[in-house]
């Protein structure tokens, strides 16, 4: 029994399935099965799409990964002062990233800090940023007696609203701090400009957003710095580690300094002319960064080429569209793949129970309203903070109190009635594979699509 489809024979099969037309499904099933049974949803105990579960195995390594770490041990040079495999991939990422240069160290966060701190944050400064992200991002500007200023999210992407940015500017703010989600680039052209006429710099965090662009630029490098994460499930892994890229002479020299322990990378001013710590990475891991790189790039394309397909053909389905997007040059990464869903379209079944009936297929997605809860600016971490004697210090207990108050962001806390659904996938590591695993998406997609009524009454 052939189960695979043709890209054609799905955009012809889809519209008369949603007609309700008995559509010829795109696995090659009738909808009449072999024993003549009713091609059921699996939900409902028919046969399921896919029968084998996607690969979930990463990193993915080969014995290049092995090789090049036993190189690094036998070399005798660990520490990147002594050895080449840091530098040596500093060059080559920094020009791929389109920056004029590329500081290694120890993880994001170190990058997101260091940044912070080379542009001069300090105690009683401000920095702008979002509530909807990985804690590291606010980690490091606590820590440096700096408050976290939180601006709402757009309900539409859960990304910062790049058009509150500048309402929270005060004459405290000292950088901008937008966080690109899941290889989903943020406003970063509005968020540019408030800031260039502000005179602000933004420090971006494209932790997870590595080989996302807007315009034909890659993210990271709009802003005075940007960081990406090559921590282990990242899409470009060492383990742990990061680039900080940078293309200001000056900046660059302290993000550089900074990391290893103050001293002047150009070797200019002597002793420990900078603020800094130890942060440097590895040549262990620098030399697996530099064997997985190879592999990230055909990832990559492999990940633009499923993703644009799946995302152009269920867009053809009535009833999902693209998520929004803020520039109509922007290439996603599709470590996350989305859809918006109107559940008009499916006879008013929501995107959740269309999600369950994809899952019994074989298919991961989840889905739901987009409405979002918690946030950073309810973690513990930040009250721990503004009790502190530091942060008293620094602020003064009424600006704290003001402060406290203004924690307020309806989106964010889902104060406001969703306006969207949407399906979702993390397909970082299933569109990886062969094309027959990303028809199997749209096949069940179909099926899920052929039988709503099915749905609709269970
Ligand atoms: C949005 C975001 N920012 C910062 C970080 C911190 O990166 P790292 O784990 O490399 O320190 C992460 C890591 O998951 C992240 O997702």
């Amino acid at each position: 029994m052939k189960r695979s489809v043709t890209r054609r024979t799905f955009i012809q099969g889809t519209g008369a399935a949603l007609m309700g037309i008995a559509a010829v499904p795109a696995t090659g099933l009738s909808a009449v099965d072999l024993v003549g049974q009713p091609n059921k949803l699996a939900l409902h105990g028919g046969t399921p799409v896919r029968g084998q579960p996607y690969p979930s195995t990463w990193p993915i390594i080969d014995k290049t990964e092995e090789e090049a770490l036993l190189g690094a041990v036998r070399s005798r040079n660990w520490c990147c002062l002594r050895g080449h495999c840091v530098y040596d991939f500093e060059k080559t990422f920094a020009s791929a990233m389109g920056a004029k240069r590329a500081v290694f160290s120890n993880g994001g966060t170190t990058a997101l800090g260091a940044s912070l701190q080379c542009l001069g944050v300090g105690a009683g400064d401000e920095v702008i940023t979002t509530p909807h992200t990985f804690i590291a991002t606010i980690n490091v500007i606590t820590n440096l007696h700096a408050l976290p200023v939180y601006v709402d999210i757009d309900p539409d992407t859960g990304s910062i609203n790049a058009n509150l940015v500048e309402a929270a500017i005060t004459e405290n703010t000292r950088a901008i701090l937008p966080v690109h989600l899941a290889g989903f680039p943020v406003d970063i052209r509005k968020i540019m400009a408030v800031a260039d006429k502000h005179k602000i710099p933004v420090v971006e965090d494209a932790c997870q957003s590595v080989f996302a662009e807007v315009d034909g630029k890659k993210v990271g490098t709009f802003g005075a710095t940007g960081c990406i994460s090559f921590q282990e499930w990242k899409s470009l892994v060492s383990g742990e580690g990061e680039a900080l890229l940078c293309s200001d002479e000056e900046l660059i020299r302290r993000c550089a300094g900074f990391v290893n322990n103050g001293r002047d990378p150009k070797g200019e001013k002597s002793g420990y002319p900078f603020p800094g710590s130890n942060h440097r990475m590895t040549e262990f891991q620098a030399a697996v960064l530099t064997a997985q790189y190879a592999k990230f790039l055909q990832h990559d394309a492999l990940r633009q080429k499923h993703g644009r397909y799946l995302e152009e053909t269920l867009a053809k389905m009535p009833g999902l569209s693209l998520r929004k997007r803020y520039n109509p040059k922007t290439r996603f990464t599709y470590v996350q793949f989305e859809v918006d869903y109107d559940p008009k379209a499916f006879k008013d079944v929501p995107a959740a129970i269309f999600a369950k009936a994809l899952q019994a297929e074989g298919i991961p997605f989840s889905g739901g309203p987009r409405a979002y809860s918690g946030g950073c600016h309810k973690e513990g971490m930040l009250q721990e903070h503004l009790d502190s004697r530091g942060f008293i210090k620094a602020f003064g207990k009424s600006r704290l109190d003001q402060y406290r108050a203004s924690l307020k962001l309806p989106v964010m806390d889902g104060l406001e009635p969703a306006k969207k659904q949407f399906l979702s996938m993390e397909s970082k590591i299933p569109f990886l594979g062969p094309e027959k695993d990303i028809e199997d998406i749209v096949a069940a997609f179909q099926k899920v699509a052929a039988n709503i009524d099915a749905l609709r009454s269970a």
